[in-house]
């Protein structure tokens, strides 16, 4: 039987690469499109370590409409995308949101352009649980309303749902799913790949486990006054690896036409709220190693509490999240230790 050909845009960063080793586990040919803006060759290296096979790897920026029509001629057959590539620091939106808009709509635009053009039916595509802003009911399922967005980067999300969305309805070949992630945490178990943040970690886990590495002094928790029960904010955050199945399962149903609508839409997450202090005496707990943090301020934009009803993707995707957050932050510790051991080497070559 003929392997599935998935292209995955962005498939060298971090949901993506997760994800690419996932697709092939389950027998996919993988072809990634990436511009390495926020990440590194080196990446697919870790790939091939974890699966054996290395992918195919086209250096392009899906802005590059030409550039990615060639790739689009180049592989033949493909039967279906998932698209990461994109922007995603909150703060950095709000400073440049035209670089956002343009950046998160004009690859999607491109992408589905393309896809009609070469008769590429299936897309997967990465939404946010930010969408849903604060919601009025917990946990949040897929029927609440899609509030008014915080940011550029959340509205390009909302955007880009209504996008397939209106060329889904217009072309009866376009099937989608949206997946709407929670918080994404943690590596792969191996410690080969994992989250490379961008100079200073926006996020909290990468910024926790710099500073228990003591590259950071401190971590500072952004707010005790929020009306949670111990005053920090609450996330609903999911295991990359399990993230990264959901994609493959989201696909399957597509080409094997088990999807219901042609557009459909999951919620990502565990079901389990995570309060950002419990967050932090967990990582210490299950890692033996010491956390410095301060309470400061709320950080601005930042909503109280969310997290996931996932039964609607538990029972039609039959995908449910698997891993403790006792080992996803032990994952998320090995790879830092990862990344370090690695950096002495280069000091010392
Ligand atoms: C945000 C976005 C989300 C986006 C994600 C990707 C919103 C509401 N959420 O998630 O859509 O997909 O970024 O970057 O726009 N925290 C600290 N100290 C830190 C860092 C974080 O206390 O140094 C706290 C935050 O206040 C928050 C929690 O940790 O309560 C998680 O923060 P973060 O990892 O940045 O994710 P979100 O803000 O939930």
């Amino acid at each position: 039987m003929k392997k599935r050909k998935i292209l995955v845009t962005g498939g060298m960063g971090y949901i993506g690469s997760h994800t690419v080793v996932e697709l092939q586990n389950a027998g996919c040919d993988v072809v990634i499109v990436d511009d390495l803006s926020n990440s590194n060759a080196a990446v697919i290296d870790g790939i091939e370590k974890i699966t054996g096979i290395r992918p195919m790897f086209y250096k392009e920026d899906c802005l590059n409409k030409s550039g990615l029509e060639m790739i689009f001629e180049a592989e033949e057959g493909i039967d279906g995308i998932i698209h990461f590539a994109a922007k995603k620091a909150v703060n950095e939106s709000v400073q440049k949101p035209l670089y956002y808009y343009r950046n998160n709509i004009m690859s999607l635009i491109n992408l589905l352009e393309l896809m009609a053009q070469f008769g590429v039916k299936n897309l997967v595509f990465s939404s946010s649980c930010t969408v849903y802003g604060q919601p009025d009911h917990l946990p949040v399922t897929e029927t609440a309303p899609v509030k008014t967005a915080t940011s550029p980067y959340g509205n390009t999300k909302q955007i880009c749902e209504e996008i397939i969305r209106d060329t889904s309805a217009a072309d009866a070949n376009l099937n989608a799913i949206l997946l709407r992630y929670f918080n994404p945490i943690g590596a792969h178990p191996s410690a080969l790949i994992g989250e490379l943040p961008n100079g200073v970690p926006m996020n909290l886990v990468p910024f926790i486990t710099q500073t228990a590495a003591g590259i950071r002094p401190e971590l500072k928790v952004f707010g005790n006054d929020y009306n949670t029960p111990d005053g920090s904010c609450i996330r609903d955050y999911i295991n990359v690896v399990d993230l990264a199945k959901a994609h493959v399962v989201a696909l399957d149903r597509m080409i094997s036409g088990k999807n219901k609508q042609k557009v459909e839409c999951f919620n990502i997450g565990t079901g389990r709220g995570l309060s950002v202090l419990e967050l932090v005496e967990t990582f210490q707990r299950v890692n033996g190693v010491p956390l410095p943090y301060k309470i400061v301020g709320r950080r601005e934009g930042d909503i109280e509490q969310i997290w996931a009803d996932p039964a609607y993707a538990n029972d039609e995707l039959g995908w449910k999240a698997q891993e403790t957050t006792d080992d996803t932050l032990r994952s998320a510790w090995k790879w830092q230790m990862h990344l370090a051991e690695n950096q002495k080497k280069e000091a010392e070559s």
